[in-house]
């Protein structure tokens, strides 16, 4: 990692007013989450569309089930790290604003986080495609065999994250809106930038005349778009030693 880059980052952090946070699947590959994309993503597994998709879901539930079952039993014992940890302390000591990340996996606030939206929902709750009546995934056993669940409605249930296809909940989105619009530096973190409509919010930040510090093993189409700080490197090593830098 460029060590210029690295301190003109650590400055811009202690300088700014409205510091936030959006992350994607890197910020949890080192709890042992694999991203979507790059070697051994997801989506080389699992076809997006058959698994991942509105129109796939409802057409086979039971094929897009084998890929919710694989994620939550990837969620059993994934726990926070280093660079979640280190972003929940740059929110208690008051640095970092609010975190906007598309990740399902609820480690954020495992870590402690409390100002966090899930643009993309997360895998705590199931919810009914006929009745929307949600359940917390805690009360709930799910056998492998008796897939997919279904509602006493008789609908049938799947995780209350955002599928191909659907639309990001509005409030959601314009919470989000607002603290770009506030935001004077971005944590760009672990993100391929790829989807829509989270890869527009850097580029209003910019607009808005904030400063992108992107933190990644690679660079992304967000890096030259938005002319980010690029550190080069795993999310929890330089964010880790944000917080030892910092405070
Ligand atoms: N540290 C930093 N960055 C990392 C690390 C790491 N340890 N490991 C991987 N990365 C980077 C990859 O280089 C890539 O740029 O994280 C990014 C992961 O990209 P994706 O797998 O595309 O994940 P994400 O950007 O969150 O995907 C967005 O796409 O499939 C949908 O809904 C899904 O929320 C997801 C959305």
């Amino acid at each position: 990692m460029d060590k210029t880059l690295y301190q003109f980052s650590v400055e811009l952090i202690q300088q700014s007013r409205y510091l936030i946070a959006i992350t994607g699947a890197g910020i949890s590959t080192e709890s042992g989450i694999p991203a979507f994309r790059g070697t051994n993503g997801l989506w080389s597994r699992f076809d997006p569309e058959v698994y991942a998709s509105r129109s796939g879901f409802l057409s086979n539930p039971q094929k897009a089930w084998e890929l919710f079952l694989h994620l939550y039993e990837s969620l059993v014992d994934a726990r926070a790290n280093a660079g979640h940890i280190a972003l929940a302390k740059m929110e208690k000591r008051g640095k970092l604003q609010c975190t906007i990340t598309q990740n399902i996996d609820g480690l954020h606030q495992k870590a402690g986080q409390e100002n966090v939206i899930e643009l993309h929902g997360s895998l705590r709750n199931l919810i009914c495609t006929v009745c929307s009546q949600t359940f917390n995934i805690k009360g709930l056993l799910l056998d492998s065999q008796d897939l997919p669940p279904v509602c006493n409605c008789g609908g049938v249930l799947k995780p209350d994250a955002v599928l191909f296809e659907e639309s990001i909940p509005a409030e959601s989105y314009f919470a989000a809106l607002k603290h770009i619009r506030m935001s004077d530096v971005v944590l760009l973190i672990g993100t391929s930038g790829l989807v829509h409509p989270v890869n527009e919010l850097p580029e209003m930040a910019v607009n808005h005349g904030a400063s992108l510090i992107e933190i990644n093993i690679e660079p992304t189409v967000l890096t030259a778009v938005c002319k980010t700080v690029f550190l080069k490197g795993r999310a929890a090593d330089i964010l880790d030693r944000f917080n030892c830098d910092l405070f």
